[in-house]
Formats: structure tokens, C-alpha cells, sequence
């Protein structure tokens, strides 16, 4: 076992505010998760290992899944966060959590099981630069509807950028991720920029039309959609502008 990078060249690092928000993603993320999980076949019976399990959300919703006659088990570096997995779990009596710092070889090896476009993108960066985040707002001027989620957006760059800053030097940290840089940007670009560059704001009408200016540009095949980019927008909201990308986006693009 090898925790001496454990806390140093994970990006995202091991507070407790980290954790936290980690459980609130799982919250927000679990029905698709779950979703996921099914299609993909995880149920009665079934093995699963939770590679990076945190404080142990996708483990226990697994566990669920696969029931008494299976067994998941999580692995992750961080002890703090194990900790909080194991007391969240001690009900669940097909889980267990076995705390390990994967080396580069062993990601390599559960990656490369993954089918190719699975594992060329979980092998890239952990923030990859090329995701668009796309958030549509209940709302009907543009202008509303570009400043509903600034402070929620701005409030995600900074979080991202600080972490990047701060790991920047740590060990672990490759070169060629330019952290010092690109923490930097996050921390001073300012919300026109972003709206601009990083990420695609605004009515249905507006989010078409940047959708179908990028495809052309890029030559996009699919989109992932961030509905609450930096988790400050109310659910009532990202409900909202799920529905309005299914039912008025979607459909241009069939
Ligand atoms: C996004 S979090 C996990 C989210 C979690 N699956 C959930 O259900 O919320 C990623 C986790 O990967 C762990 N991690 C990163 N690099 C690792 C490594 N080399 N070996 C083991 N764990 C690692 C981090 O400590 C962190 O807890």
C-alpha cells in the first residue's frame, strides 16, 4: 500500500468540503448513475469494483444493485474519505472499502478493459479542457437567462482554479497539465469570456444556435451536458432547463 501522493496530485484534493460536495453531486447524479449502471447490466449477483470511490456514493448505489448475492468493492487512496465510506456503508454488508493508491500501471489496466471511447477519455485529464458545458435557464430574455447561473459558473472556476494553483507544484503533477497556468485562468477570467470561450448560456434559441456554430466548427457528434455547472442552481431550475434541452434542443439535432 502506498498513500505518499495521496492528497498531493489528485486535483480535486481531500477536504471536507470536497467530500461534501461529493455527496451532493452523487444526490443530484444518482438517478442517471443508476440508470447507467442498469443498462449496463450491473444487477443481482454481480462483482463490482468502484475504482476511486470517494466517500462511497456510486459504491453503496451498487451495492443496491447487485444485492446479497453480490459484492462491490471500492478502492481509493484517501484514508479521510474511506473513513467516511465505511461508516456510511456499515449497513451494507456486501461492500467493502480497501484503501490503495493505484500506480499508473494499474489504472492502465482497469482502463484498458474499458471498451476505446471509455478509455480514451477517462485516461485524459480529470478536468478535460475539451467539455462544453452547456446550462439553459427557465427564463425568456437572454439577458436573464445568461445571468442566472454566473455566480453558480463563476463559483465553479474559482473552486477549480484554486485547486489547480495550489496543486501545481505538488508531486505527481505532470508538466504537460500546466496547472499553475491554467488554475490562474480560472481564477481571474472574467463571465463574458467565459460565455465566449467555455461555455454555452442562455435561452433554447441561443443554445441551438452556438450548438450548431460548434458542430460546424469542431465537428462535434455529441454533446455532455453540465446542468448545474458549480452546484449553486436550484433544483427547481436544472429540472427546468433539463427539460427545456430534451424538448426543445434535442430535437433540432435529430
Ligand atoms: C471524483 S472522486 C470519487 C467519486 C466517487 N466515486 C463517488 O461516488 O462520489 C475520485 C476519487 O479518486 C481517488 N483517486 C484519485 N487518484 C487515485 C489513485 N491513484 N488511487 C486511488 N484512488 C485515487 C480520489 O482520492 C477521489 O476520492
Amino acid at each position: 500500500m502506498n498513500t505518499a501522493s495521496a492528497t498531493t496530485d489528485y486535483v480535486l484534493g481531500s477536504s471536507d468540503q470536497e467530500h461534501d460536495r461529493l455527496i451532493r453531486q452523487a444526490k443530484t447524479l444518482a438517478p442517471y448513475t443508476e440508470r447507467l449502471f442498469r443498462d449496463a447490466g450491473i444487477g443481482p449477483g454481480q462483482h463490482v469494483l468502484d475504482v476511486g470511490s470517494g466517500v462511497g456514493d456510486v459504491a453503496l448505489l451498487a451495492s443496491g444493485l447487485v444485492g446479497e448475492t453480490g459484492r462491490v468493492v471500492g478502492v481509493d487512496r484517501d484514508a479521510n474519505a474511506l473513513a467516511k465510506a465505511r461508516a456510511r456503508a456499515a449497513r451494507a454488508a456486501n461492500v467493502r472499502f480497501i484503501e490503495t493508491d493505484l500506480s499508473p500501471q494499474q489504472r492502465e489496466a482497469v482502463f484498458s478493459r474499458l471498451p476505446p471511447e471509455y478509455a480514451t477519455r477517462f485516461r485524459g485529464p480529470i478536468l478535460p479542457t475539451e467539455t462544453i458545458p452547456v446550462h439553459m435557464m427557465n427564463v425568456f430574455t437572454e439577458e436573464a437567462a445568461r445571468e442566472e447561473p454566473r455566480e453558480s459558473i463563476m463559483h465553479l472556476l474559482r473552486y477549480i482554479g484554486e485547486r489547480l494553483a495550489a496543486s501545481a507544484t505538488a508531486s505527481g503533477a505532470r508538466q504537460i497539465e500546466n496547472r499553475a497556468e491554467r488554475g490562474q485562468k480560472n481564477l481571474t477570467i472574467d463571465y463574458e469570456e467565459v460565455l465566449r470561450e467555455r461555455m454555452i448560456v442562455g435561452t433554447p434559441g441561443r443554445v441551438i444556435d452556438r450548438l450548431q456554430e460548434v458542430r460546424e466548427e469542431l465537428g462535434l457528434d455529441g454533446i455532455l451536458a453540465e446542468l448545474n455547472p458549480g452546484s449553486l442552481i436550484p433544483h427547481a431550475q436544472v429540472m427546468r432547463a433539463l427539460e427545456l434541452l430534451c424538448k426543445e434542443v434535442m430535437p433540432q439535432f435529430k
